[in-house]
């Protein structure tokens, strides 16, 4: 059945705020990032460059002593992860900023450390490496995640849904390359495990839909709106081998 389009994101979002995550992403992961970025101060300055609900930025608020402004452009998002931080008694530590990741509300060359799990692509990706240059401070470190292809013949319904949200997906290498040419040195870079998929995210939000099943029996676009949601950890089940999101650290000369 067709569902109208505004049904279908109330819906996707009914399902998408209440995850801990809205990406592919793990402490361990953001842990193992943090590792490569080289010369933090003890105490860095972070921004999370659309931070979602907050997930990894909950997990650098564990994993650095630093302060930490989190930016994204859906307000509920924020809201929640506002509330998050308040719950943890982390207010001083980490802002929560509604704001365009294309054009920040950010100061300069301010940053540390610029994060970004999953969201760059949004707004293509040498377009936010010269943005995220721009925030950090020379000697300063960027760490983000990106959908790649690991094959170059998926099946055409695994293609046809990554086009949709990200057509420009490209490889691992490629991204590294973008990311030299626009100034970076490469400090490192790897691929999420599968479990990076499952535990904070997917996980999470195969019970979520099984949940609001239960609370929209007899609502049938609702329903159809959650089969289509559904579909994107189906697809992952049984097509991870034709993609990855691959973590790249790298560093701004000083
Ligand atoms: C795939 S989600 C990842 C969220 C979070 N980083 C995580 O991994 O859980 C992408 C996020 O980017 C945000 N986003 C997309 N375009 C944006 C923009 N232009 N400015 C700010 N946030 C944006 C979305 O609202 C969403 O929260």
């Amino acid at each position: 059945m067709s569902v109208p389009e505004a049904r279908f994101w109330e819906v996707f979002f009914e399902v998408y705020e209440a995850l801990p995550r809205q990406g592919p992403g793990n402490r361990a992961c953001a842990a193992r990032a943090l590792s490569l970025c080289r010369g933090l101060p003890p105490s860095p300055a972070v921004v999370d460059l659309g931070c979602g609900t907050g997930g990894q930025t909950l997990h650098l608020a564990g994993l650095t002593d630093g302060r930490i402004v989190g930016l994204d452009r859906h307000l509920p998002s924020v809201a929640r992860l506002r509330a998050a931080v308040a719950g943890r008694g982390l207010s001083a530590r980490v802002l929560a900023l509604a704001g365009d990741l294309a054009r920040p509300a950010l100061p300069p060359e301010r940053f540390d450390l610029v994060w970004s799990e999953g969201a760059l692509y949004n707004i293509g990706i040498g377009n936010a490496l010269r943005l995220c240059r721009g925030l950090m401070k020379p000697g300063g470190c960027l760490a983000f995640t990106d959908a790649v292809w690991r094959r170059d013949d998926p099946p055409p319904g695994v293609k046809a849904a990554f086009e949709q949200d990200y057509p420009s997906m490209g490889r691992a290498e490629g991204v590294a390359a973008a990311v030299e040419e626009e100034g970076f040195e490469l400090l490192g870079r790897f691929t999420l495990p599968d479990e990076a998929w499952w535990d904070e995210f997917y996980g999470p939000m195969e019970r979520r839909i099984a949940g609001l099943r239960g609370r929209y029996a007899g609502d049938a676009e609702a329903l159809s709106a959650l089969d289509r949601l559904a579909e994107e950890p189906a697809m992952h089940r049984l097509h991870s081998d034709c993609y990855a999101y691959e973590f790249f650290i790298a560093r701004r000369p000083a």
